[in-house]
């Protein structure tokens, strides 16, 4: 668990950079692969450990993955091909692997069983298990089949119509992936809309599925092909740069192929209504994916309300929006997150400890926090709290505090972004 001391520098962010593939993409693009017959090969595949868990789920179930930096070549031979792995399945930090691949493996003819690290081990998976167990599945696990290790007697589900309680991509992904290893229609009809990769991937890879507003209709019994893609860069990673250069006095960066599917770019939306110099170029699409180049400048911010329907576009960007908002002038309120309580770490506990020990002013709330804003920040000793986005965000504050900051286990950034550390030195000018 290594740590890391920053110290005051004087220095802006300037240029030009990419950001790594995107997280969600990433996992999806090899579940899918790994699932069709054929060869994929997914470029600019985020190395992430997260990501490298669901590679590695796939290879104990035989799939042979060749992997080149950032460029994968999955050679699928078949959802009826895969292998019942000899020893348990490792998802270690990931909860999308863990989510996803309970839909999967639920509705596969193998046995496996499947855990975690620490805080995985905490996070809920009854959202996933119970509606599995609706379409048959038999899947038990620690406290009540709600929490890792869980094991699965995998085999042929029914397809069902499921009502989601949560606002929550990866349950919507876990039911779809069942539903396509399923025996006739499922239909997922979400609280609320949330991030949309995998209805937007699937076709890529020759499922068909049907949108209706807020209903996700998926036909069982279909066969995915092998694809080829390139996988977009991160906004979600992209934001620790957005909000450096925002917040960094005399900054200016251009963030380049960054994915600007509209479930996920709130962030951007987010940093407008609090007055960034913010804007956007869309310029390709990969599959239905929108895919464009960010340009940022430092500037004033305000305060904002942060609430509804763009939480869950934000969910991840939430910690970096509260830095971005002990910067800004006036309060600004986050409210109806309460789902951050169950991430890598209680996010909203860790957000607010983490801030305040840097000398902001917020506030906890059951459901998000109060950030009251401007306030210069002091420094000092904070703990990612061994959450990848937790210490990302102190780094980040490190820019514009008087004095160091030290993260204590700053290695859990590598979960989701492994260069972080090198891009920030590169662009500091
Ligand atoms: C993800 C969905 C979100 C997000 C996570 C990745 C996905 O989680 O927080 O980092 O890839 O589907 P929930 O679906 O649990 O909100």
């Amino acid at each position: 668990m290594a740590d890391i001391e920053l110290y005051p520098t004087k220095k802006s962010l300037q240029g030009e950079m990419v950001v790594p593939g995107d997280k969600s993409i990433s996992h999806r693009s090899v579940i899918f692969a790994s699932l069709a017959e054929g060869t994929s090969h997914i470029r600019n595949f985020l190395t992430g450990e997260d990501c490298l868990r669901t590679v590695e789920a796939f290879r104990l179930m035989g799939v042979h993955i060749d992997q080149h930096g950032s460029d994968l070549a999955i050679h699928g031979r078949g959802i009826a091909h895969l292998k019942e792995p000899v020893s348990p399945i490792y998802f270690g930090n990931s909860g999308t692997t863990a989510r996803l691949m309970s839909g999967v493996l639920a509705g596969l003819p193998l046995f496996t069983t499947a855990f975690g690290d620490e805080s995985l081990s905490k996070r809920p998976m009854d959202r996933v298990v119970i509606p599995l167990k609706k379409m048959g599945a038999e899947i038990s696990g620690r406290d009540h089949d709600s929490l890792l290790p869980l094991s699965f007697k995998g085999k042929k589900l029914k397809g069902d119509i499921h009502e989601l309680k949560v606002k929550s991509a990866q349950v919507k992904s876990a039911l779809l992936l069942a539903g396509m290893l399923a025996e006739g229609e499922t239909k997922v009809i979400e609280m609320g809309e949330t991030r949309n990769h995998t209805e937007m991937l699937l076709p890529e890879f020759g499922v068909e599925v049907n949108v209706e507003g807020r209903m996700v209709t998926i036909k069982g019994g279909q066969q995915p092909s092998g694809a080829d893609l390139k996988v977009p860069g991160d906004i979600s990673s992209a934001a620790f740069f957005i909000v450096a250069s925002s917040i960094t006095p005399g900054s200016e960066m251009i963030i380049r192929d960054v994915g600007l599917n509209p479930t996920r770019d709130g962030v951007i939306r987010a940093m407008e209504r609090m007055g960034a110099d913010i804007s956007t170029h869309i310029h390709t699409y990969i599959g239905q994916e929108p895919v464009g180049d960010i340009h940022i400048r430092a500037g004033s911010l305000r305060g904002v309300t942060l609430e509804g329907d763009l939480i869950p576009n934000v969910i991840d960007e939430i910690p970096i929006l509260a830095l971005a908002a002990t910067q800004a002038e006036g309060t600004t309120v986050i409210k109806d997150a309460e789902e951050l309580r169950h991430k890598e770490t209680d996010r909203i506990h860790a957000v607010v400890q983490t801030l305040t020990a840097l000398g902001a002013k917020v506030e906890a709330l059951k459901d998000g926090m109060v950030i009251h804003g401007k306030t210069e920040l002091t420094g000092g000793s904070i703990h990612s709290y061994g959450d990848h986005r937790i210490g990302m965000m102190g780094a980040v504050a490190s820019l514009i505090c008087q004095n160091p900051v030290t993260i204590l286990d700053k290695d859990c950034i590598s979960i989701s972004y492994p260069s972080f550390f090198q891009h920030l030195n590169e662009a500091l000018k």
